[in-house]
């Protein structure tokens, strides 16, 4: 699914939209956080849409390195960000003359028109240099620009060089250009902003991500229905927010295939057939993950679904009545389950509960 279309398909966030809007209005950057697929990058594009509506003097770019690797990706990666928006321009060609040293070769998809850029790097020393290149000039814009890097935490993964602190100082004299990172390893992201020993301390104004609010997001659902010709039943609308967690893609997803497949007015009886057509079709997925995991890890998987939710993973009526074997069994599957993002600790207070990641593997696995 698309992460964002338009203001008036995109449900609420009012207030960390207002709220990341003042903060680059201050000058300050920002850290979002939240769990998958909750709509960081939704609202990133958001943020680009309002500040494009106040004509804000802001020049806004978007790059996502989830895919990189290491260095060599990162700077391909941000300069296809950057070639994307400049789109062929004069400026695109001063961007390229500050990086010829690294001999840059750009084409365009044929169909998605997407910029596809090449490299070649003689040496370490030639790629940090490249980065600091692409900062000056972005620097060295006339107009304030706004650098959104998703899916941020992925610069722990590379290796061989500390990004973070490689970044840290690059970033740190820049006046003329502002950033939003954001991630979804909440752990790694939270570290990297709030831990003294890291790099980025305190350098960001965090925005951590929750859900959407239930009673707007109905509201919003309904809208939507009648808005296109339709309506559906208060009864429909709180089974879908109920079953999906209120967790945004898994609850778009489930309205959508509501939306096309009911007649006039959507029931509780069209919730359930798209429930029952979206899990067959993800079927051969959820076989697939099983594969990659081992028989235990699978179980305990199996046992938080079946729970729905779990708030004491290591208390022995789980452990017994789950066959998990000991608590410091259960304390190293949930561990393992919890890195590979299958299951989400929900942080409260007084407790952590837990829950599948992935709302249609849940309810799968909950009918088996
Ligand atoms: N406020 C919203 N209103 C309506 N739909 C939304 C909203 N936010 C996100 N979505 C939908 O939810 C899905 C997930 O959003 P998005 O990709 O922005 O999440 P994410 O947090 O960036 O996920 P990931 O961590 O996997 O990158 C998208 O398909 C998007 O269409
Ligand atoms: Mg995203």
């Amino acid at each position: 699914m698309i992460p964002y279309i338009s203001k008036s398909t995109f449900c609420d966030r009012e207030k960390e939209l207002q709220l990341i809007c003042d903060y680059i209005q201050n000058g300050s950057n920002v850290s979002l956080i939240s769990p998958r697929r909750y709509g960081k990058t939704g609202l990133i594009y958001r943020v680009f849409d309002e500040i494009n509506d106040l004509k804000l003097p802001l020049r806004t770019f978007y790059v996502d390195i989830y895919a990189t690797q290491n260095l060599e990706d990162f700077i391909e990666k941000l300069t296809e960000g950057l070639a994307n928006v400049l789109n062929k321009g004069s400026v695109l060609k001063n961007l390229f003359k500050s990086i010829s040293n690294i001999r840059p070769v750009l084409t365009y998809d044929a169909i998605t028109h997407r910029a596809k850029l090449s490299f070649t790097f003689a040496n370490e020393q030639e790629k940090k240099a490249s980065i600091q290149s692409i900062f000056n000039f972005l620097e060295a814009q006339e107009t304030r620009v706004l650098l959104a890097i998703d899916e941020f935490q992925q610069i722990r993964e590379y290796d061989g060089v500390n990004m973070e602190a490689l970044l840290r100082s690059y970033i740190q004299p820049l006046k003329n250009v502002q950033f939003i990172f954001c991630g979804s390893k909440k752990h790694i992201m939270a570290e990297m902003f709030t831990d003294a020993r890291s790099p980025f301390y305190e350098s960001t104004r965090h925005i951590y991500l929750n859900k959407i609010d239930r009673e707007t997001y109905a509201s919003f659902i309904e809208e939507k229905f009648t808005e296109s010709g339709k309506t559906i039943t208060r009864e429909a609308i709180d089974y879908i927010l109920d079953w999906t967690r209120i967790h945004t893609f898994y609850t778009q997803t489930l309205c959508n295939t509501v939306f096309m497949q009911c007649r006039k007015k959507a029931t509780l009886l069209d919730v359930y057939r798209a429930i029952d057509l979206i899990l067959t079709t993800n079927t051969e997925t959820f076989m697939q993950w099983r594969s990659m995991l081992t028989r235990a890890q699978w179980n305990f998987l199996h046992a938080v679904a079946k729970e729905d939710i779990v708030e004491q993973p290591t208390a022995g009526e789980f452990i017994s009545k789950y066959k998990i074997g000991t608590p410091s069994n259960s304390k190293r599957l949930l561990d393992a389950l919890v890195e590979k993002e299958l299951i989400l600790p929900a942080i409260g207070p007084q407790s952590t509960t837990y829950t599948l990641y992935n709302v249609f593997l849940s309810r799968w696995l909950e009918r088996i």
